[in-house]
């Protein structure tokens, strides 16, 4: 057998080999037996090392186009089971974009969480940050550091819910507002502060407008020069973009709370027209949050100099804004869990209020 018939023989074993694997393992195995380090190709090339130059010459040439030739083999093999592998892999994971997606699941955003959600949106636009608090709070806290000291009686406007008195005498409290948040923010934070606080109050009242526990959000900015006219501004964007309408009138009326000097209670114009409400139009009042620069009491009890910083606040209750915004009659019904009332005022869980996208 001269050389060239064997390596005739070996090329057609080899290809009958290539041709045959079952799978890319067999491939490679096939690659490691010819051309890998003892390789029957590997091992002709490397006894060309021993012959007569002439003979190595035409002894390589030929090893070459066999080496080449399997060589192309493999990878063609190779490449028939890659794209055997993807095919399967994108029948597997096929999905079906035509088909509709469910037309409304069965649960809704509850209106609270909703406005709640719109409220961030807007004051995050704004330049405020989210604050929290604990709702079992401590007198410091909800009343002390607010300006309100065991004798003063705006505590007893407060109808607050006490906890069981501790051996040292004090009590807590469910907090009856989020204005504690205030001294909570300012004791961990350096001016400038711009936050929002929005979260579960409580007080111990129930009627058509009132309930246990009530949702609030507050709001606190803090630096050496705010002052009223940036107030009157803030609420006037807000209201703008929370109410969706190009204009609306607000009232201040001088008012009166403990932790704010001077205070106002703002109200926001509206009409009716056929049993609905239409903020922003008409000349009748709604009264919608209280307001007014924190009091040098509050800035000193939340470990700032009232000398270098001022600042203002206010409170807004999220589920009465709810009930304006989206003409729910009674508050109590908010938190009542009947499902034909969630299914008519909820809102479709993947509508996101954004700013951008639409609020509502
Ligand atoms: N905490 C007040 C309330 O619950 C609202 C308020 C907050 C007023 C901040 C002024 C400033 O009624």
């Amino acid at each position: 057998m001269t050389d060239q018939t064997s390596l005739d023989a070996l090329e057609q074993e080899l290809l009958a080999q290539v041709s045959a694997a079952a799978d890319e393992a067999g491939v490679e195995a096939i690659r490691v037996s010819a051309l890998g380090k003892k390789g029957v190709i590997s091992e002709r090339m490397a006894a060309l090392g021993k012959m007569a130059p002439d003979e190595r010459k035409a002894a390589g040439a030929a090893l070459n186009i066999l080496k080449d030739k399997v060589t192309e083999a493999l990878s063609a093999k190779k490449s028939v089971f890659a794209e055997a592998a993807l095919e399967a892999r994108l029948v597997s994971e096929k999905i079906d974009v035509t088909l509709p997606v469910r037309p409304q699941s069965a649960g809704t955003i509850h209106p609270v969480s909703q406005v709640w959600e719109e409220v961030v949106q807007i004051f995050g636009d704004l330049g405020f940050s989210v604050a929290e608090g604990p709702h079992i709070e401590d007198d410091f806290h909800n009343f002390d550091a607010l300006n309100m000291p065991a004798d003063h009686p705006a505590r007893q406007e407060h109808d607050t819910f006490y906890f069981n008195e501790k051996p040292d005498g004090s009590r807590m409290v469910l907090r009856t507002h989020t204005s504690p948040v205030q001294i909570r923010t300012m004791l961990s934070q350096k001016p400038p502060i711009r936050i929002i606080a929005p979260g579960r109050t409580f007080r111990s009242d129930s009627d058509m407008t009132h309930t246990p526990m009530f949702n609030q959000v507050e709001a606190l900015v803090i630096d050496e020069t705010t002052h009223m006219g940036n107030l009157k501004w803030i609420l006037e964007e807000f209201c703008k973009a929370f109410f969706e309408v190009d204009d609306v009138k607000m009232r201040f009326r001088a008012s009166h709370f403990p932790f704010t000097e001077p205070s106002m209670e703002v109200d926001i114009n509206y009409s009716r027209e056929g049993g609905q409400l239409k903020i922003g139009t008409g000349d009748k009042w709604l009264e919608i949050l209280g307001s007014g620069m924190v009091h040098p009491n509050v800035i000193r009890a939340g470990g700032l100099d009232p000398d270098k910083y001022q600042g203002f606040a206010f409170g807004m209750g999220i589920d009465r804004i709810a009930m304006l915004k989206y003409g729910i009659p009674d508050l109590r019904a908010f938190f009542e869990s009947d499902l034909r009332w969630l299914r008519h005022y909820g809102f479709r869980s993947l509508q996101v209020p954004t700013l951008a996208g639409g609020l509502s």
